[in-house]
């Protein structure tokens, strides 16, 4: 859809504050596309995606979501030629460094899901301090998913919940849902009711396994890097008019 002519308040009159997602998860996913387009290196694209990290960030707090959270790096994007994850850390490090102050302005508390530990420490020591800078902000919390793997979680909470077994807090037939999402890196979150991909690709890239089963899926062409509060907007629209029937029929919905 065209939405060069529709601006940003008439999409926003069309949201509905009773049927908000609390939880939107995005893959933020083109960028090296979009740089290949314009001849320029992939670098390129990351460094403009984020100017739509800020905008989905912004406009995602502006219409009252309590959690977003974006897929800034997978574990399988180690695999990408080193000069690329290489300047991805970098790109980090300094979007960090900046935005930290636009976190507190706006009352956002930014959290990271993924296994952190094998971060390059510059890295790692960045984000810890924006999410020790952050953490008494209330408005919305920001999560950014970092050397994550769904597979990976879902073995660790896997682990953490054997132990507790072995340890004899409860045995494994008691093991419910709840137990897992709480052994899960988004213990305490509601699980996403709505996941969003960019670029065209219709996949799930080993994203939320666990926490996306029920969720409502939004694919959009657009590129990460050409991806505005508009297009952010319009998915949310897009997801209040859809019927979330969870194994009902809709009769019986009312
Ligand atoms: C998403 O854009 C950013 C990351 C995965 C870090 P890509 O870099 O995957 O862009 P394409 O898919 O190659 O266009
Ligand atoms: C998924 O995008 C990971 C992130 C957006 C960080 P990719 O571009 O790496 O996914 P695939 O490899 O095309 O599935
Ligand atoms: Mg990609």
């Amino acid at each position: 859809m065209d939405l060069s002519n529709i601006k940003v308040e008439e999409l926003r009159a069309q949201i509905n504050e009773e049927k908000l997602p609390r939880h939107v998860a995005i893959i933020m996913d083109g960028n090296g596309r979009w740089a290949k387009q314009k001849g320029r290196p992939r670098v390129f694209g990351h460094s403009n995606g984020v100017t739509s990290v800020r905008e989905v960030t912004e406009g995602a707090a502006e219409i009252g979501i309590e959690y977003l959270t974006l897929y800034a790096f997978s574990t399988e994007n180690w695999k990408r030629p080193a000069t690329e994850v290489e300047a991805l850390m970098i790109l980090l490090v300094q979007t960090l460094g900046k935005e930290v102050a636009t976190l507190n302005k706006n009352n956002i508390r930014l959290q990271a899901i993924g296994d952190i530990s094998k971060l390059p420490p510059r890295t790692r020591k960045a984000l810890l301090k924006g999410i020790d800078d952050t953490k008494n902000n209330t408005r919305m919390t920001l999560v950014l998913a970092l050397n994550y793997s769904a597979k990976w979680e879902i073995l660790e909470a896997t682990r953490i919940i054997s132990d507790q077994v072995k340890r004899g807090e409860f045995s494994s037939n008691e093991i419910t849902a709840d137990i897992f999402s709480d052994a899960l890196s988004t213990a305490g979150m509601p699980d996403p009711e709505l996941l969003i991909r960019t670029s065209g690709e219709t996949r799930l890239s080993n994203f939320l396994l666990w926490q996306l089963a029920y969720a409502e899926f939004y694919f959009t062409p657009v590129l990460w890097p050409d991806y505005r509060k508009k297009h952010f907007l319009q998915s949310i629209i897009d997801y209040q008019q859809r019927e979330r029937r969870f194994g009902k029929i809709s009769e019986q919905l009312t």
